[in-house]
């Protein structure tokens, strides 16, 4: 049995939200025994936002409803030409109780972005803000306290139109998941191996690499899997020239001896939030920071001559991890040296004290869910 509350009044951002209890929500121990070992991605809260677009009405009808399955007409665009694009982000909860998430606004701006590039509608970002109180205010319960675990966000939108046509969809669907989580990997902080794949790209140049789209991600599930075959956890990509691009969920970035951090920019791949804040905390601290093109050469000498000494990833699931091995057809390169991952884990402990309030938030970085 659902129940509907009474309709309230404008919300901040001019909506009037629909709330429907979720009436067969997990029971308090069932959420418990989850939280007690959430993994990443396989499990989700009681409930789900979800606000229409359509041409002519714009954003409209947002709703708080039970989690469960969506209805798609058959035609609908997505599954036809993958109109879609998705976020990415955490709420932590602070020891007082206190739930937050990161640069928020920055998820915001970069859904918007992906949105103009794939042709969707672009949701305003107090709506964006919004639609994240709202999933914390029924499911706020689910968001752990246990060290390094948080409530994984998933904000997405898609083309729910029913039409066969190619064209930008006139009927779209926003929606927030959310999704308890623990360590992305299950090494946890340990350093991880990457496998370098040459014969297939992520993103090509004036494609889609620079959005956070479900297409990039089928384009890389295949080189992954070659990854697992090759005993590493996770793939990365080069553009046409030989440059380092990203990895399939998270970028990198490499460690000169002399502590300058190296990391590509490029127009085909994912503006990482935790990247840009890692490198800031690496400012501070004085280190050198140079985005730029990086050619795997660059890599390869440096790491044979000593001048490059480690390497990360970093990604909003996986936070930070050294990477130890750069594994290729016909070459590889072992870091295995402590002093880069010692400052990989030493910015990961930064960035992780900073959202779960346990330090100072001199970057103004947090924004508060819970009230
Ligand atoms: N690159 C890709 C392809 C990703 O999927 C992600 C994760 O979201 C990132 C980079 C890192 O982005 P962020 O730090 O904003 O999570
Ligand atoms: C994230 O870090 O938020 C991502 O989307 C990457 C994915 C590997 C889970």
């Amino acid at each position: 049995m659902t129940i509907n509350l009474p309709l309230q009044a404008p919300s901040a951002a001019g909506l009037i939200w629909q709330v429907t209890r979720n009436e067969q929500a997990k029971t308090p121990a069932e959420r418990e025994a989850i939280l007690a070992d959430p993994g990443f991605g396989n499990h989700f809260t009681d409930h789900m936002v979800d606000i229409c677009w359509s041409e002519k009405g714009g954003w409209h009808r947002p709703r708080v409803s039970p989690y469960g399955p969506i209805s798609l007409d058959p035609a609908a665009a997505v599954l036809h030409y993958a109109q879609e694009i998705f976020e990415g982000m955490k709420a932590y909860r602070h020891a007082d109780g206190s739930i937050h998430t990161f640069r928020p606004y920055e998820n915001a701006a970069r859904m918007q972005r992906s949105a103009r590039r794939m042709a969707l509608p672009e949701l305003p970002s107090e709506i964006f803000i919004e639609s994240l109180q709202r999933i914390i205010a029924v499911d706020a319960d689910w968001v752990p306290s246990a060290p390094e675990t948080s409530l994984y966000l998933r904000p997405f939108m898609f083309a729910k139109e029913a039409f066969l046509g190619v064209r930008p969809a006139k009927k779209v669907n926003y929606y927030v998941i959310a999704s308890p989580a623990g360590a992305y990997f299950a090494g946890g902080v340990e350093p991880v191996n990457i496998w370098l794949s040459t014969q297939y790209a992520r993103a090509g140049k004036g494609g889609t690499g620079a959005a956070k789209t479900g297409g990039n991600y089928a384009s890389s599930l295949l080189p992954q899997a070659e990854a697992y075959e090759k005993g590493c956890q996770q793939v990365a990509f080069l553009d046409d020239e030989g440059n380092l691009e990203e990895l399939g969920g998270m970028n990198i970035v490499l460690v000169k001896r002399d502590g300058t951090l190296v990391t590509p920019e490029s127009d085909s791949i994912l503006e990482g939030i935790t990247r840009d804040s890692i490198l800031q905390l690496a400012t501070d601290r004085g280190h050198v920071v140079e985005r730029r093109a990086v050619p795997l050469d660059e890599w390869r000498s440096g790491a044979a001559s000593g001048e490059i000494v480690g390497a990360f990833a970093c990604g909003t699931a996986a936070v930070v991890v050294p990477i130890g091995r750069l594994l290729g057809t016909d070459f590889e390169i072992v870091h295995a040296g402590t002093e880069a991952s010692a400052l990989a884990l030493a910015l990961r402990q930064e960035l992780t004290d900073i959202q779960y309030g346990r330090i100072e938030d001199r970057h103004g970085w947090l924004t508060r869910l819970d009230a």
